[in-house]
């Protein structure tokens, strides 16, 4: 499929979708955030892809939502359209991994699509940041919620109320990124990430992503319950017992996802 404000390449079961709308520093218009909404589903639907990567250009990941579309919109409009909500709705539904590689700007809306993947690894040119103040708004895909639980709130409110950018040094060391590695690395560095999970058990890779994810939705209580019952439950899967034979046996585990 062809999209205007995509490249979407999947190989070796892995779906490479790259913004691009380098005129716009990829920032994110109706026209993209749709496209990848779609893109995203698609991949998630496709029995050959494993592991999805979102990147951008060099220069920017994407340097935040399109002002020049929202800027002549009124509260009605935004409110009707529930501006924002369908599209990041349809990403937080894709139950395959998300791997962000973040080069260059990510900033606003783009700050907040590389937090609604599920780990960032940024090149060491990456800059994020949450400058909507500077436009009279606040953050409006989550930059206000998320950020705050990945640096806490001394931090995002430095971020959120001055509209600094913070650098990709300081944004692994306050565990924003996962990893920092060299700008011509970036890629080869986040693709092979994406093939160690290719090589998983696909059903463990989903049962970690929903654990993971339900330690920011729920109680620890109830989220060590929930972790505690999908161990169990997974010792009813065929991967379990291959996992468990091959570590004994000392050879790879060949999964089959079942
Ligand atoms: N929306 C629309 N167009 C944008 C854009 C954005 N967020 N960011 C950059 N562009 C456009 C510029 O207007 C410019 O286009 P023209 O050549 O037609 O003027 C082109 O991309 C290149 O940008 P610059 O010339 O500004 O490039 P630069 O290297 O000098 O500066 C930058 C780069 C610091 C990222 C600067 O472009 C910038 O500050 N961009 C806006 C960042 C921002 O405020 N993001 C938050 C948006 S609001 C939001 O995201 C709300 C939310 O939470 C959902």
């Amino acid at each position: 499929m062809a999209y205007e404000t995509l490249i979407v390449d999947i190989s070796d079961h892995i779906a490479l979708i790259r913004l691009n709308r380098p005129e716009a520093l990829n920032a994110l218009n109706s026209t993209l955030l749709g496209e990848l909404a779609q893109a995203l589903t698609e991949a998630d639907r496709n029995d050959k892809v494993r592991c999805i990567v979102l990147t951008g250009s060099e220069k920017a990941f994407a340097a935040g939502a399109d002002i020049k579309e929202m800027a002549d919109k009124g509260f009605v409009e935004m409110f009707q359209e529930d501006f924002f909500a369908p599209e990041t709705e349809a990403l937080l539904r894709v139950r395959k991994p998300i791997i962000a590689a973040v080069s260059g700007y990510a900033l606003g809306g783009g700050c907040e699509l590389a937090m609604m993947c599920d780990f960032i690894i940024a090149s060491d040119t990456a800059k994020f940041g949450q400058p909507e103040i500077n436009l009279g708004v606040v953050a409006g895909i989550g930059g206000t919620q998320r950020l705050t639980r990945f640096v806490g709130k001394s931090k995002a409110m430095d971020m959120h109320l001055t509209g600094r950018f913070m650098d990709a040094e300081e944004a692994e060391r306050s565990g924003l990124v996962s990893r920092v590695v060299p700008a011509k690395k970036l890629m080869e560095e986040t693709m092979a990430a994406a093939a160690r999970i290719a090589e998983k058990s696909q059903i463990t890779v989903k049962v970690v992503k929903e654990a993971v994810n339900r330690s920011y939705e729920t109680t620890l209580r109830e989220g060590l319950l929930f972790e505690r019952r999908v161990f169990h439950m997974l010792f009813s899967t065929e991967d379990q017992k291959e996992g468990m034979s091959a570590f004994q046996e000392k050879r790879t585990a060949q999964f089959r996802d079942r």
